[in-house]
Formats: C-alpha cells, structure tokens, sequence
C-alpha cells in the first residue's frame, strides 16, 4: 500500500521514533544514503510561499540520489485548468513522490487518492507535518528523550503549527498545551485527537488560556507568526488582540531555565517574538531550520522504504 504523509498522525508513535531516528543517522552521514539513487525524481509544488521547505527538500532530494523538480502549480493550473485528481495522475507517472504545499487539506487529500506514489504535506492551512519531524528532532538534541517534557504553543492556535504541534507532541508522548486568544484556539476536535493519541503514549494535550500558565516550567516554548500565510487581510486585527502571547524575556523568565525556544520562521520580531528571545540563548531556531532537511530525508527514505 503507497503510504503518504499529510497529517502528522499518519505516523504512529513507533513509526515517528523511526523516522527520527533515521533523521539523526542521515544527519550525522549526510551523504553516505542514496535511496533516491537513479536518480528517482521528486515533484515539489508551491501554491504558497517557501524558503526553508523549497531549499531543504531540494538538497536533501540531492543528498539522497534523487532530482527535485520543481512544478509551477500556477503554470499547471492545478484546480483550474485541470483537475487535482488528473494532475495527480500525470505527476504519479513522472515522480517518485510529489511534495506539496498548498491550502486546503482536502487538496493534497485528494492528490494522495489518485497519484499512486507517495505524496508529502509540505504545509497545508491544516498541518506542517514535515516542520514538525524537524521541531522534535531538535528538541530531541536539546534535550535528550521527548517523553515527558511539557512544550508551551503560543499565538495562533488555530493554524497549522498549532494543529500540528496538538498531534506530533502526543504522538511523541510529550504534555502539549496550546494557548492562544478566544476565537483563535485549535478545533476541538484537533485537541481530542490529540488527547486520543497520548492515552497511549502517556503524554497530554490541553488548551490553556492564560499565556503565562501555559509557559509555567514548560521545557520548550514555541510559537509561530500570528499571520499566517493567506491570512494578511486580518493582520491588524490579529496584532491587536494577540500582545499578552508575545514570547517576551519575561515570559521566558517562567518557563523551565533550561527551556529551548523554538519558531518555524519567517519570524516577526517585535511581534509574535521579542528579539531578546529568538536572538538569545535559549532559541534553536537555526538547527530547527537546518534539520528540515535531515527530517525530510528520513520521511522520503520512510516512504519509499516499501514503495513501488
Ligand atoms: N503558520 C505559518 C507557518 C509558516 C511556515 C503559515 O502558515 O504561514
């Protein structure tokens, strides 16, 4: 059966410490793993802006054997000119795998349906499955094993980065709480199967209103821009209302003093983040953005492991 990854609960608890085990191995010999050998082609879509993604798919597609070919999703028309459904079928009989970062979950949804190859979620309005392997892989640096620790989301809990964070962080039996303004907090349906998932990995997943509960001895703090991409028409509103959940050095102060700071960047300083914090000493910002692509090399090797 072609796997993909569109969500991060496609992965089990067992299937994540693989995978991120598998991350740590191709970090520390980036060069010596050619599954992509051939070399096997990657379709990589962008319908929303990228920096990270594009560059470390492209260089981990290379490191791993493989070509990054780039399809321009407005050229294509995807949706418009023609069907989701056929370009995934032309794309399957070209690519390998298809990585994609668009809107709509039920886009890539229905590209995974009819591409017969695996197709990766690199950033949805729903889920950043692929930031999320990079995040724990460097919390995992940080900090050793992830069990157990208690990682405080900040800002806008209905976006991507919160949806995600609710179900990576109890697949990988961490305490999850997410705290974000009334109006701007996950689904509920999110935080439930984020609750389901750490019955069984002895984590949890709670929302908590108060930004500085929610930062109280946690071991990592993160947060993300408070305008997500798509959402810029309500960026003023949005900075209105979210002050309190900006990451300042004094919200810092209450976390654990060990705590690491993590963000997915693009960062706005003065923003969702104090400079203080993301240019200070506990932010790991930039081995989360450079193991975008050993986390990303170990999904594509995870995928195609038992692929066609
Ligand atoms: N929530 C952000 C993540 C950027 C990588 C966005 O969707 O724009």
């Amino acid at each position: 059966m072609t796997r993909h990854f569109l969500r991060d609960d496609d992965l089990s608890p067992e299937e994540q410490r693989r995978v991120l085990d598998l991350a740590a191995t191709l970090k520390a010999a980036p060069y010596d793993a050619k599954p992509l050998a051939g070399p096997r082609t990657v379709a990589m879509i962008f319908d929303k802006p990228t920096l990270r993604t594009q560059a470390s798919f492209a260089a981990g597609i290379a490191e791993l054997g493989g070509h990054p070919m780039l399809v321009d999703g407005k050229l294509a028309g995807i949706g418009v000119r023609e069907s989701v459904a056929d370009v995934a079928r032309v794309l399957g009989r070209q690519a390998s795998v298809v990585v994609w970062r668009t809107y709509a979950q039920s886009r890539i949804d229905e590209m995974a349906t009819y591409a017969g190859v695996p197709v990766v979620n690199a950033l949805t309005d729903d889920f950043h499955p692929c930031q999320l392997l990079a995040d724990l892989l460097t919390v995992r640096e940080h900090k050793g094993a992830l069990g157990g620790l208690v990682v405080a989301f900040l800002g806008d809990g209905a976006c991507n980065m919160g949806n995600s964070w609710l179900l990576a962080g109890a697949t990988a039996g961490m305490h999850v709480r997410v705290s974000a303004p009334v109006g701007f907090e996950p689904d509920s349906s999110m935080v439930d199967e984020a609750a389901r998932i750490a019955e069984g990995t002895g984590g949890s997943a709670v929302l908590e209103p108060d930004p500085e509960a929610a930062v109280a001895g946690a071991d990592v703090v993160v947060t993300d821009t408070w305008v997500s991409m798509g959402k810029e028409e309500e960026a003023q509103a949005r900075v209105e209302l979210f002050g309190p959940w900006q990451v300042t050095a004094e919200l810092m102060a209450k976390a654990d003093p060990g705590a690491v700071f993590l963000h997915c960047l693009p960062a706005y300083r003065g923003k969702e983040v104090d400079a203080s914090v993301i240019d200070g000493p506990q932010s790991v910002v930039w081995d989360e953005a450079e193991n975008r692509r050993h986390a990303q090399k170990a999904v594509l090797a995870f995928l195609l492991e038992d692929g066609p």
